[in-house]
Formats: structure tokens, C-alpha cells, sequence
């Protein structure tokens, strides 16, 4: 299905946000059977000169399990290398291909690449126009307001509005905000009411009722949604029942419980270490343990733990109830 058709449907488009080493193929997969996303980004391909698209990235496009469209998200700046790989991911099957400019990692940005082109707006606009002249297909972008300041959004949006853009998705902070607190909705609604093509309102949308107010506070086509689907994957399901007017299904401990062992599962191969296993394990934790009851026990001795009995000894003894689970959490504080 095309960016195009997804988005002119009546309903908000709901997508997987692109997550370094988390959104992986058997993570979209997981996704996908708890209900799962609209439209689902890809881990960034981080482009130099002379690089091939890994391929382990690839196979979340070549063998999409989802049954829904996937976006193959580029990061970079050499103008040709990013061109070349645009058009070399086109021959896959993508919706479209994105371009990242929004990452606040160092290493990415202090080589003015994602949130660093920010800085240096006729890039972007040179970048843009590169970009858009060797996609044949559907071009995306995703941003974040500017590299310092919110006001550095009114210029930034002025260079999208030069391009034939097919979507473009908001994180409504600047770079040097990083995770912080405050999502600028005023910022992703003055894209919504400025733009000629679809905005993706993207921070902090935690919940079926956040999702509302985000929807309702930008104007935005669709919402995309990254640590809240770590932390919730009955989160997408929980949003189009909102939007139906259906009463929300709340998980249970054990439902959770579940969902764990089944990304460990998942996300784990066999041939990995047990250790190594558990350390990938402690990462989505730290997005799940947030949105659990006594959060700060569940992570203090999740973090301390090292094999795969005493892992799940410490979630079953969080976990095994029937007690419904929000999985909320307090927005600040964030990673
Ligand atoms: C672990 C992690 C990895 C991320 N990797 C990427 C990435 O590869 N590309 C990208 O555009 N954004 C990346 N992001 C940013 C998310 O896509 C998203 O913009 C951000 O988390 C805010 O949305 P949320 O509040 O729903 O999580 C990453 C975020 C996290 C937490």
C-alpha cells in the first residue's frame, strides 16, 4: 500500500517509529501480533561514501512480516552516497524512503548528520532536492524543530515547503532537548496548518489518551510511536479502540509477563550467550520497567541481575497478578 492511499484514509495513520537496534525484524514481528502499527520505519541505514545497506536491516524490508507497509529510513550527508542508496532501497519493497533529521546521538551529529544538518539549513534544502530527484517512489522525511531552539521551526519549514514531499513526521522537540519533558505540539500543529502533504505528529504518545490529545492538539494525519510501544504493545490497538468509541482492553500483569517472554524469545537467538541474551533483555526494559508499579524496585534489580532464571524470577514476582496494567509513565525523566 502507497504513503499516499494509508494517508488519505479518514483514520490517523499510526506508526512503528524507526529505534536503533530495537525495531528489528523479530520486534516488527511482535508488534505486529499484538495488534501492531499502520505503517512501520525501519532502523536507520547510516550512509558514508562507500556503503552497502547491511543486511540485516534489509530483511526487515525483504521479509516483512507484518503484512503492512514498511519505510527504509536513510542518515547521512555525502549527497551521493545518500542518493545512490535511495535509489538502491527503492528495488526493494519499500513505501517509501525516509530521510533522518532528527538523531541527537553525538557521533551522528557532530559529522553534521540526522539532528546535525539542522544546524546548516542550506544543506537540508541541498540534501532535499538530491533526494528527491532519485526517488522515483514516495520521499518521507522525519525531523526534529531545529538543532538549539523551537523558533528555528519557522525557517526549517520554509525549506520543506520548496519540496514535493510525500510526509513528513514532527518529533516535536529540538536536538539539544534530546528526550526532555516537553513535546512542542504548537510546533507539529504549525507544520499540520503549514504544509501542503501529510505531518506525523511524533513524542511522548504514551497512551490511547495521549494519543487523543496528541491528535487533537496538532491536526496531525497520523501519530508515530516509539518507547510507548516497547513499554505497551497492545498501545496501537488501545488507540483505534479509543478512536472507535470501543471501551479500552487493559492488559494484565500476566498478560505482560507474557509479552516479555515472548520478546525474549524473539529477540534472542539461540546462539547467543545466555549473558548477552539477558543484557539485550535489560534494555527494553528499561522502557518497560517505567510503566510498571513499583518501577524503581523492578529496574534496580533487573539491572542487577545476570542469567535468564534470575530475570524472570524478578518479573514474575512484579507480573504474575491479574491486575489491569496501564503501563503509563510519568513523561519526565525519559532516556
Ligand atoms: C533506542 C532508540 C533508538 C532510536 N533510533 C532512531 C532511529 O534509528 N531513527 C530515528 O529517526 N529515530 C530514532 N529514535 C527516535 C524515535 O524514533 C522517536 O523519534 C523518539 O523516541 C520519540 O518518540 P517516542 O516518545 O514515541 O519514543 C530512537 C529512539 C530510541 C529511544
Amino acid at each position: 500500500m502507497s504513503i499516499q492511499t494509508l494517508f488519505s484514509s479518514a483514520a490517523p495513520v499510526l506508526s512503528l517509529a524507526p529505534m536503533q537496534d530495537v525495531t528489528d525484524l523479530p520486534f516488527w514481528r511482535l508488534m505486529a501480533r499484538y495488534g501492531g502499527a499502520d505503517l512501520y520505519f525501519t532502523e536507520f541505514f547510516r550512509v558514508t561514501p562507500h556503503y552497502h545497506p547491511e543486511r540485516s536491516i534489509l530483511r526487515s524490508i525483504t521479509e516483512n512480516p507484518t503484512g503492512r507497509p514498511a519505510v527504509a529510513q536513510i542518515i547521512g550527508n555525502d549527497l551521493e552516497a545518500m542518493a545512490r542508496t535511495a535509489k538502491a532501497l527503492e528495488k526493494h519493497p519499500v513505501a517509501a524512503v525516509d530521510l533522518n533529521l532528527g538523531c541527537p546521538a553525538p557521533v551522528v551529529y557532530r559529522k553534521c548528520a540526522g539532528g546535525g544538518l539542522l544546524r546548516d539549513l542550506p544543506r537540508v534544502d541541498e540534501l532535499l532536492g538530491v533526494l528527491r530527484a532519485a526517488i522515483t517512489g514516495s520521499f518521507t522525511v522525519k525531523t526534529r524543530l531545529g538543532f538549539a531552539d523551537p523558533s528555528e521551526f519557522d525557517a526549517l519549514l520554509e525549506v520543506f515547503s520548496k519540496h514535493k514531499l510525500d510526509l513528513l513526521t514532527v518529533h516535536g522537540r529540538t536536538v539539544a532537548e534530546k528526550y526532555g519533558p516537553h513535546v512542542h505540539l504548537d510546533r507539529i500543529a504549525q507544520a499540520v496548518r503549514h504544509l501542503p502533504f501529510p505531518v506525523q505528529a511524533n513524542g511522548n504518545v504514551t497512551s490511547a489518551e495521549s494519543a487523543m490529545e496528541t491528535l487533537r492538539a496538532t491536526g496531525a494525519a497520523g501519530l508515530m510511536i516509539g518507547r510507548g510501544a516497547i513499554r505497551n504493545p497492545w498501545i496501537f490497538q488501545q488507540i483505534r479502540d479509543r478512536l472507535a468509541g470501543r471501551d479500552l482492553k487493559l492488559p494484565s500483569g500476566r498478560d505482560v509477563l507474557g509479552y516479555i517472554v515472548a520478546l525474549y524469545e524473539s529477540a534472542c537467538d539461540a546462539d547467543v550467550p545466555e549473558k548477552a541474551q539477558v543484557q539485550k533483555m535489560k534494555k527494553y526494559m528499561n522502557f518497560l520497567g517505567d510503566g510498571l508499579e513499583r518501577s524503581a524496585e523492578f529496574l534496580h534489580d533487573i539491572r542487577r541481575c545476570s542469567t535468564r532464571i534470575e530475570f524472570f524470577a524478578i518479573c514474575e514476582s512484579h507480573l504474575d497478578h491479574d491486575r489491569p496494567m496501564p503501563l503509563e509513565t510519568a513523561p519526565a525523566g525519559q532516556p
